[in-house]
């Protein structure tokens, strides 16, 4: 577990390394800084157009500001009579890469942000690992409110909830998604096979490259999954830096 640890370490100071040369050089892939996208680096005439859902012309921030306040003081299913907070997202309205999960849990609908609890912790590990800050990227989930004691999404709350999550997607239009465990990559993909076979191959969400890994709570369950995980981990970071960038340690 120590050597993993310090393998990820190394992985991440090599990555952090590369990246702050290859930013310096002008050939970076994904820049070395806080991964921010202005609206004015967006391909034009892309506004509203592109990715899965038009949020009217507004990306970014203002896009997700506006589908915030379509969301409002959701009671559009059951499971807003059980939350204390309404678990929206967190992270950099511009980012490259958006890390779906399946619901808040009791941290999380505490704290009104996705992903501090235990689970949280070990994915922010993750994040750094791959060389980003958690404030690079965007978290969020497939539904908002916590259900109760911590059971799966219903279908209607899902039906109820999904729609705004594609909303958040078209708003920020990453590069790439990555579905965290099985039922968000279920969820998005459509597509019932078991997470261990679905994990490590890129699939598209509306033209979007997602690739489905473990679930952090199940890593915690199961430490040996992690090399897994890290794998697909690293399949995404190597897509995103993109063709010819040198080959990562492994
Ligand atoms: N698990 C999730 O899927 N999402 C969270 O926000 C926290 C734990």
């Amino acid at each position: 577990m120590d050597d993993k640890r310090d393998e990820l370490r190394r992985l991440a100071a090599g990555f952090r390394t590369n990246l702050a040369l290859r930013a310096r050089s002008g050939t970076a892939g994904v820049p070395a800084g806080p991964v921010r996208r202005p609206a004015s680096a967006r391909p034009a005439g892309s506004e509203g157009t592109a990715g899965p859902a038009k949020v009217d012309a507004a990306g970014g921030l203002a896009g997700l500001r506006v589908v915030r306040d379509e969301l409002g003081d959701c009671q559009r299913c059951k499971l807003a009579q059980g939350r204390k907070n309404l678990v929206y997202g967190v992270g950099n309205p511009d980012a490259h890469l958006v890390f779906v999960g399946e619901g808040p849990g009791a941290d999380e609908d505490e704290q009104g942000e996705p992903f501090v609890g235990k689970a949280g912790q070990l994915l922010t590990k993750m994040i750094e690992a791959m060389g980003y800050e958690r404030s690079d990227v965007y978290i969020c989930n497939v539904v908002k409110c916590r259900p109760p004691g911590n059971r799966n999404p219903e279908p209607d709350e899902i039906a109820a909830c999904e729609p705004f999550l594609k909303k958040q997607l078209g708003a920020i239009r990453p590069r790439m998604i990555v579905a965290l465990g099985k039922f968000a990559a279920q969820c998005l993909l459509r597509d019932d096979t078991p997470i261990s076979r679905l994990r490590g191959t890129f699939r598209s969400y509306e033209g979007i490259p997602l690739m489905p890994t473990f679930h952090p709570a199940y890593l915690l369950r199961d430490p040996s999954k992690k090399k897994e995980a890290w794998d697909d981990l690293k399949a995404v970071i190597a897509a995103l830096r993109g063709p010819g960038s040198p080959p990562l340690r492994t």
